[in-house]
């Protein structure tokens, strides 16, 4: 198992630019299925989900290639319709490919998906939406199966915005004749982002980022060239990453819209922030100073996916900050590792309450999902002396090698190899791992 060492204290200082959303590239990898030809991702992230998901592809039949930055993806040869169990429990995003195999091949069955524990992630929802256009589903011990033969446009109403939900219909219908119209759809820049590629392949859709979608289903699509939105989220963490160490960073293709929820709370924190022409700045304070509570909440609310790290961040600000997981029902299990820091925080359901301590210290630390690890990332950064990180694997299911990104802004952060026994000393005291360079 591969972790991190992360020794503190060091400013971050410089540039980076963001690649491809894994948000983004994720349904856009499985709405590659759909067209006739070749598709190419550009800025596509080496995250490990992203290739989970071309291994999915590539067992339905589809030819996708991962490397150097691009994603290939040729549907000429999708024939299977079920998705690998194995597979589909590994990455959540697996969902995402039951609206285009329907779409394109009329039939698709799924084992329920697997992804971060951070909660019960039902799929109520994505299912309520197939239905809508006429999917027949049953299910049968964790297998869903689903019968597309008649399939037609329709209106789609979510009584809660889910992405995921809201992008799978959008796959599905792409293809179907007629209009079929998402009301309460979700309103991520990563649903426009999907709109956008679907709209290059040659799809007639309309309204995503409002919250009604409107598809008029095309015939065919073709291959195209596409590069997807900058990743609001890495952009977010390293911002975070920042302003933990009271350091400074430009990054030089980020949105700043996207991430509009997260800077003005950093603003709260004291931190000065700049929009560049293509970019944004940050300049952090001597001291943070707590926030107003933030709630998350489906976009344009605050992220769920940057509540660990403003977490991690707010453990050294002046001052009480509160804390509202309002998205997914688990996902505060990263306090027990901060508190192994040093830091104050009390948690009742979803609320945290974090009293600001004058510093954290190095510990050894372990990851329990991919932002929760990040946040781990991001507190040891600031803190005093050395903390492992363990469960590197889950942080690079939506980071690109996070330890070269963050060394590269000066920070000390090493990649650790070894198993569990080998960290065990003669007296069986837990050792260090072994390093690898940070490449
Ligand atoms: C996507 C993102 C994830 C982000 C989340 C919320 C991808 C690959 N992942 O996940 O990083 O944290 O949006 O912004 O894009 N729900 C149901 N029934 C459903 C579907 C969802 O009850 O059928 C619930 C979930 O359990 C959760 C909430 O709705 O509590 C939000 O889920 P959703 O918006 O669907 O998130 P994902 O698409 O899974």
């Amino acid at each position: 198992m591969e972790g991190f060492r992360v020794t503190g204290g060091e400013k971050i200082q410089g540039q980076a630019r963001l690649q491809g959303a894994k948000n983004a590239v994720l349904p856009i990898l499985a709405a590659a299925l759909l067209p006739e030809g070749e598709t190419v991702i550009r800025d596509c992230p080496d995250i490990r989900d992203a290739q989970a998901m071309a291994g999915i592809l590539n067992t339905l039949g589809c030819a996708c290639r991962l490397e150097n930055g691009q994603a290939r993806v040729d549907s000429g040869r999708l024939c299977r319709w079920e998705m690998p169990e194995e597979l589909s429990k590994q990455i959540r995003s697996s969902i995402f490919l039951l609206g285009p195999i329907l779409g394109k091949l009329r039939r698709a069955t799924v084992t329920f998906p697997g992804g971060c524990d951070i909660g019960l992630r039902p799929i109520d929802l994505h299912l309520k939406g197939l239905r809508a256009l006429g999917v027949r589903i049953r299910e049968d011990g964790g297998v869903i199966h689903c019968d597309g033969g008649s399939m037609r446009a329709g209106n789609v109403y979510f009584d809660y915005p889910s992405v995921g939900a809201t992008e799978n219909v959008m796959m599905a219908a792409v293809l179907l004749p007629g209009i079929t119209t998402i009301h309460n759809a979700a309103r991520e820049p990563e649903i426009e982002d999907l709109q956008n590629f679907l709209n290059v392949l040659g799809g007639r859709i309309r309204g995503a980022g409002t919250k009604v979608i409107r598809v008029e289903g095309v015939q065919s699509l073709r291959g195209a060239v596409y590069t997807p939105i900058p990743d609001r989220i890495v952009g977010g963490t390293l911002l975070c990453a920042a302003a933990a160490t009271g350091g400074e960073i430009e990054l030089l293709n980020a949105r700043p819209r996207d991430l509009k929820p997260v800077t003005e709370k950093m603003k709260e924190m004291g931190c000065g922030v700049w929009e560049m022409e293509d970019g944004l700045a940050l300049k952090a304070p001597e001291k943070l100073r707590a926030f107003s509570p933030l709630h998350t909440r489906p976009h344009p609310g605050f992220p769920t996916d940057m509540q660990a790290q403003m977490l991690a961040l707010s453990c050294t600000a002046e001052g009480e900050s509160v804390i509202v997981e309002n998205v997914f029902e688990n996902r505060l299990s990263h306090v027990e590792d901060l508190r192994r820091m040093g830091a104050d925080i009390q948690v009742c359901g979803r609320r945290a309450l974090v009293r600001g301590v004058a510093a954290l210290h190095g510990a050894r630390l372990r990851a329990r999902d991919l932002r929760g690890g990040a946040a781990l990332v991001v507190a040891a950064l600031g803190a005093r002396g050395e903390s492992t990180v363990e469960r590197a694997d889950l942080i690079d299911r939506g980071y690109d090698h996070l330890e070269t990104v963050l060394s590269g802004l000066g920070a000390r952060v090493e990649r650790l190899t070894g198993g569990e026994d080998e960290r065990k000393n003669e007296s069986g005291i837990a050792a260090p791992f072994s390093a690898r360079s940070a490449g």
